[in-house]
């Protein structure tokens, strides 16, 4: 089978499940890319600090766009890494203090939809496995592949316990210490306002209380096996949706700069959002991509859906959308017109 055809796989669960470790076997054992999306919570953390709560919404977005995170191989032919403004994010997070500047700043909501929206953008158009608290809700609802994995509060203070004792950083901590630490941390994930940790409703729930890591690896490569690639990599009908406006020079220009780029990234992921509403409301689930263009003198936004009920309507909303958005960062005045067409396409071949 062929590594692009996974799409996304999510994984989310509270902390001290084993996520991290699960996604990365996973995601080399499938020979695909792992996204930690912890890790771009707790970059951010700490390139903010604790003042970031004080910002106002506009200066909170600009400094989030500061950071851009990005894939890419470390090494020869070794998997991607998770890379900051072209720096590979290092151990450096993983530390107690980013782990709470970490929390304090994933309560923020325009923090919040920024990273989403990169984490969206890295997404697209590729397979990997994405594993946060909130990729199967919210970041990736369309994801053909999505698991929760859950475990009781002592086995994961057990587990934590042992991982401690064995790096000799218990630092006298006892298994009660952690255990309460625990379910303090479950409270404020599962408690929070904005995007609390949950099971997406066609997640595939795993308890890993009882399994060891191989077990629940091998549980989940059975379900992701099971289920298939998209569409097998078949060349399957495609509904299709173009948004287009005509464009100047200068607007091609303010598009070509790298504020143009950004709001690209923007748009796209305004397309991904407008079609996650249309799919929630009609209760399905399909895989949504989202391209630019300038053909001619057009801008083009054109959106592709697979062919399930209501691809029309998630196909053209994604288009629409995006296009407005950009619409909307450009000063001229665009007419913005979309058309729906069907095609045959290969997805994930
Ligand atoms: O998984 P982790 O411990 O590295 O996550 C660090 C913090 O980021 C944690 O407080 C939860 C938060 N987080 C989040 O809110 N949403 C995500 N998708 C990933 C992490």
């Amino acid at each position: 089978m062929a590594a692009s055809c996974y799409g996304v796989i999510t994984m989310d669960g509270p902390a001290g499940v084993g996520k991290s470790t699960l996604a990365r076997r996973l995601a080399a054992e499938l020979g695909i890319a792992y996204l930690d999306t912890g890790a771009m919570y707790r970059t951010l953390g700490l390139r903010l600090g604790s003042g970031a709560a004080d910002l106002d919404e506009e200066r909170l977005r600009s400094r989030c766009r500061e950071y851009r995170f990005s894939l890419e191989p470390c090494a020869e032919g070794g998997a991607p890494q998770l890379f900051c403004n072209g720096e590979p994010v290092g151990s450096e997070i993983r530390t107690e203090r980013a782990g709470r500047l970490a929390s304090l700043v994933a309560r923020l909501p325009v923090l919040r939809e920024e990273l989403q929206r990169s984490q969206r953008a890295l997404g697209e158009g590729s397979s990997l496995v994405a594993e946060g608290r909130d990729m199967g809700t919210k970041v990736f609802p369309l994801a053909r592949h999505k698991f929760f994995l859950d475990a009781r509060p002592e086995v994961r203070a057990q587990r934590r316990y042992l991982e401690l004792e064995a790096k000799g950083a218990l630092n006298g901590a006892t298994l009660a210490d952690i255990l309460r630490g625990i379910e303090e941390r479950d409270a404020q994930d599962r408690g929070r306002a904005v995007d609390p940790l949950r099971p997406a409703e066609d997640a595939v729930i795993v308890d890993t209380s009882d399994l060891d890591l191989d077990g629940v690896l091998q549980v989940i490569l059975e379900a992701v096996r099971t289920r298939g690639p998209e569409e097998g990599g078949r060349k399957v009908p495609m509904v299709c949706a173009r948004a287009c406006a005509s464009a100047s020079d200068a607007v091609r220009a303010r598009i070509r700069s790298s504020e143009g780029a950004a709001a690209l990234e923007a748009a796209r992921g305004d397309g991904f959002a407008a079609a996650a509403a249309v799919a929630e409301r009609h209760g399905v689930t399909c895989a949504v991509r989202v391209a630019f263009g300038l053909e001619g003198g057009v801008l083009v936004a054109r959106a592709e859906a697979e062919n399930v009920p209501f691809a029309g309507a998630l196909a053209l909303s994604a288009a629409q959308t995006a296009m407005a958005s950009l619409a909307g960062f450009l000063s001229e005045r665009l007419d913005v017109n979309a058309v729906l067409e069907m095609e045959e396409s290969g997805i994930g071949d």
